[in-house]
């Protein structure tokens, strides 16, 4: 199965009552293992939760430990950008070359890498002084 299909499974399983907007994330470890994420909302809506998130708990639950490559997709005109929290979350676990490919149900798609996704991104560097 490739991430585009492991994404667009779990994407079916998205608990969105309140958007009904499914997202689905693919991760593929540097391990070699797929990680799958879908987004989980709730009714005190700053507790929902985003398919990337999601993707992420999974790798580290089951012991993996680094991103090697990403799929997220979602049914959106174009292809849909992970919000600025998932970029951050990424950026913990991914190299800065490491690819994120965002996709649409209908196959559009946009390949960006870690750098680009998120430029300027806060680092273990910024708190060298302490
Ligand atoms: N969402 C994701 O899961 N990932 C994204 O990249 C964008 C947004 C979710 C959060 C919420 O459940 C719904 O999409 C609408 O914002």
């Amino acid at each position: 199965m490739t991430l585009l299909e492991a994404a667009t499974a779990v994407r079916l399983r998205a608990y969105v009552p309140y958007s009904r907007f499914h997202v689905g994330a693919a991760i593929m470890s540097v391990e070699g293992r797929v990680h799958i994420g879908c987004n989980v909302e709730n009714v005190a809506y700053p507790e929902g939760t985003c398919a990337e998130a999601g993707a992420i708990a999974a790798m580290i639950a089951a012991g993996d430990t680094r991103i090697a490559e990403m799929v997220v997709i979602a049914d959106s005109p174009e292809p849909v950008p992970c919000c600025g929290g998932c970029r951050q979350k990424i950026a913990e676990f991914a190299a800065q070359d490491v690819k994120v490919t965002l996709c649409t149900t209908d196959g559009k798609s946009k390949t960006l890498t870690v750098a680009q996704l998120l430029p300027g991104v806060f680092s273990q560097a910024h708190m060298d002084r302490v």
